[in-house]
């Protein structure tokens, strides 16, 4: 399996482009230490999963590199476990800057700019590879990233492999969109997955992550849907033992900056900043892979259900009307959805 193999390697174009268009002024950077012109500026980066996850090393990992490429100038501190706040707080926070960076989920974007709907469509990429290619093309996602700078303040730094998302549930195993009926489902918070569970045939439920568990507990959720790692990580599979392969989503996961934060680094520190996101991004990508594999098999050590014999077919008519609509709605996100198809076929799964 071939591992992308870079980021945006046009980020520095587009924040010097936000730069003119801001006039530089900031009030964002992160915490200072020891002020003045030798003072340390430490990066919050919040994180909604736990310590174990792959992105949370690989963020810790770019942190001390950053460090010691600035000498000391620049580090980061990763807050796991939703310590900061569920993603669509925390990227408010972002945009205001009193929050520097983030992983954030693609669903939650949407609210920023409706066009990323076209990568959180439920059976958008066929496989990994063809999810690879589309975030390699940086002159593809140009338009629609740097969409969220002048508006928002927010720079993309990089879209990351975030796995496969199933549906879970306490009741039993799901074969067809039968078995969904009437089961109400944990989904991320944004209108394209409530859409989309209700059209596979549950009830949505959009929350965010650090409330399911309870939720689950209590039955006031019937289950989720969710990749190995969040299932296993957040002990669903302890309240949700049934787990099915319906393989309905593969969405990517963002690494933001706010991008005032990144402005106020000189353009040596910036360029040393933005030149270890490859690196993160890839570390990050390889230790999902392993990690998924090692979080199935502790759920099944526990006695979660893993089923293989789903309907994908009659899934995917389901959705494909909701499909069909989001990405014929403008130019924008016909060319994304045509890109996606092409890579599709030049990267059969
Ligand atoms: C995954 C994804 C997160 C997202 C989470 C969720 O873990 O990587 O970005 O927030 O699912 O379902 O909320």
């Amino acid at each position: 399996m071939k591992l992308s193999k870079l980021v945006l390697t046009g980020a520095i174009g587009l924040v010097s482009l936000s730069l003119a268009a801001c006039g530089g002024g900031s009030s964002s950077g992160g915490s200072s230490e020891g002020g003045g012109g030798g003072g340390k500026t430490v990066f919050k980066l919040a994180f909604n999963q736990t310590a174990d996850h792959p992105q949370y090393k690989a963020a810790v990992e770019f942190g001390k590199k950053l460090e010691e490429a600035t000498d000391g100038r620049y580090s980061v501190k990763v807050y796991p476990n939703e310590q900061l706040g569920t993603q669509s707080d925390v990227v408010q926070n972002l945009s205001n800057g009193t929050v520097e960076m983030m992983y954030i989920g693609g669903p939650v974007m949407e609210g920023f700019n409706s066009d990323f709907i076209v990568y959180n469509l439920p059976y958008m990429f066929d496989g990994y590879e063809a999810q690879q290619a589309i975030f390699d093309n940086d002159e593809l996602n140009k338009d629609l990233f740097i969409s969220v700078e002048g508006s928002k303040n927010i720079t993309v730094l990089a879209a990351l492999y975030a796995g496969v998302r199933n549906v879970y549930n306490s009741k039993h195993p799901i074969v067809t969109p039968n078995d969904l009926q009437g089961l109400k489902i944990r989904v991320q918070q944004s209108d394209s997955q409530v859409e989309m569970i209700e059209a596979m045939g549950a009830i949505a439920s959009p929350m965010g992550q650090g409330d399911v568990y309870s939720a689950l507990q209590t039955g006031v959720l019937d289950g989720a849907e969710n990749n190995e790692t969040v299932y296993h990580a957040l002990k669903h599979d302890e309240v949700a033992k049934y787990y099915s392969y319906t393989k309905h989503l593969m969405i990517p996961d963002y690494l933001l900056i706010n991008t005032q934060a990144l402005n106020k680094l000189d353009d040596a520190d910036r360029a040393t900043f933005l030149g270890l996101i490859p690196e993160l991004r890839d570390q990050a990508n390889t230790g999902f892979l392993e990690f998924a594999k090692e979080s199935k098999a502790e759920s099944e050590k526990i006695g979660a259900q893993f089923n293989d014999d789903v309907d994908i077919a009659a899934f995917k008519e389901l959705v494909q009307p909701m499909v069909d609509n989001a990405v014929t709605q403008n130019e924008v996100r016909k060319q994304l959805y045509d890109a996606v198809q092409k890579a599709n076929e030049e990267h059969p799964a």
